[in-house]
């Protein structure tokens, strides 16, 4: 080679190097894309592929991140409360009291649904007024009396934390913190926090002995004479659809529930059928956490709810004994099953 052919070869190579060695380092296109393959337990829809939506598949990195996420305190507008705050993984991921408490102490007026199995949903809320996980996640974190936040500040206070944006990175791509981002990470680890393989679901799978007599006696109650099952359907023992019970109902100004979203008159007082699966953790029960045990609630159901000009026309006097219900309360305790050991994760600075 001539000596200036040389030359201009190193000049070149110089010239590029330091751009390799930029690209190696910031990782460009090192965005995670091997798709995470979900443990589903016993009892759930194993070909869940179908509850994923197309732009925001599962993976590692993405429900790491979310994990965070739904823990960290900063993204509230005071720095004191999280998602867990309100849907602990110690409480059934919800909380024990009717009505949680957002930042400084605030209450609203619904109670804290479970985020378990929401895997197997679209509509959230008790309303059913965010369409998805995605766009629900950002509700909480606006809600004055929850985490009483703005977006862009949210937005903000993640940027500020420089430990986010590696995650950030491997999840999306590159280290731009957007709430859209934040949001398909919130929800896609929410869809990886699934309760099943439950006493009922090992009966099901062909083990007799694994459901008592009791809670036997009290499976036919559910699917015969308490028709239960016609809303409480499987395999999340929902339909995921809007009843009215009559909860709250006799109140001077109740909370019209689903009717708020769809202005349909029929819809006035109802509500989503929530899950039953973990019901023994989840209490107090109810939209309004009005009610604290499930004896309460089956004694309720016998009575056929509360009258009201929009009661759910399958709601009826069920005329159970007091066995019956019995029974149907030790079926409801034998849906609670195996549930992801979720431990805070250190969060980055
Ligand atoms: C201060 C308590 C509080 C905080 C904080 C909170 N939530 Fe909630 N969450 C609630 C209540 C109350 C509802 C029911 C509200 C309604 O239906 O109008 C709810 C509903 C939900 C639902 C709907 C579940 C269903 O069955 O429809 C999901 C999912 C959820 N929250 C996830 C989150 C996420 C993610 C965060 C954090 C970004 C969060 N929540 C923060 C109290 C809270
Ligand atoms: C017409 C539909 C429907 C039928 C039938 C029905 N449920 Fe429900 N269930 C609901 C809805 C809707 C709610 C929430 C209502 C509200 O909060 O206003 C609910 C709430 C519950 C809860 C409280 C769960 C929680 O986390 O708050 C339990 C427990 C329950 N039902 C058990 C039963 C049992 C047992 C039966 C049969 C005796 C039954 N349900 C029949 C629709 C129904």
């Amino acid at each position: 080679m001539k000596r200036s052919n040389l030359i201009r070869l190193l000049i070149i190579m110089a010239a590029i190097l330091p751009l390799v060695a930029t690209v190696m380092v910031s990782g460009v296109g090192k965005e995670e894309t091997a798709l995470y393959k979900l443990n589903v337990p016993r009892g759930l829809d194993a070909d869940y592929g179908k509850w994923i939506p197309a732009d925001n598949q599962l993976t590692a990195a993405k429900i790491d991140l979310g994990k965070k996420l739904y823990f960290d305190p900063r993204l509230s507008a005071d720095g004191t409360v999280s998602c867990a705050s309100c849907h602990d993984p110690e409480k059934g991921f919800a909380d024990d009291e009717p009505f949680s408490k957002g930042i400084k102490g605030q209450k609203g007026g619904r109670n804290a649904p479970t985020t378990l199995n929401r895997l197997h949903s679209a509509a959230q809320f008790w309303d059913g007024r965010a369409k998805s996980l995605e766009e629900q996640a950002l509700g909480p974190v606006q809600n004055p009396v929850e985490m009483g936040n703005t977006v862009s500040s949210m937005i903000a206070s993640v940027n500020k934390i420089a430990g986010y944006r590696p995650l950030f990175k491997a999840a999306f791509g590159s280290e731009e913190i957007t709430s859209e981002r934040v949001a398909k990470a919130i929800a896609a680890f929410e869809r990886t926090l699934l309760s099943g393989n439950s006493p009922y679901d090992h009966f099901q799978a062909g083990e007799a002995e694994a459901l008592p007599e009791p809670a036997r006696r009290g499976m036919v109650v559910f699917m015969g004479k308490g028709n239960c099952h016609e809303c409480h359907s499987l395999p999340n023992f929902t339909d995921e659809a809007y009843h009215n019970l009559g909860i709250g109902m006799d109140k001077p100004n109740p909370d019209l529930g689903r009717f708020n979203v769809t202005k349909n008159e029929k819809d006035k007082g109802a509500f989503k059928t929530p899950t039953l699966r973990q019901v023994t953790e989840t209490a107090p029960y109810l939209h309004d956490g009005s009610v604290k045990t499930l004896e309460e609630v089956v004694e309720l159901y016998n009575k056929g709810g509360v009258p009201n000009p929009y009661l759910d026309e399958k709601m009826k006097p069920l005329g159970l004994t007091a066995e019956e219900q019995a029974d149907l309360v030790a079926f409801l305790k034998s849906l609670s099953g195996e549930v992801p050991q979720i431990e805070p994760p250190a969060l980055p600075d």
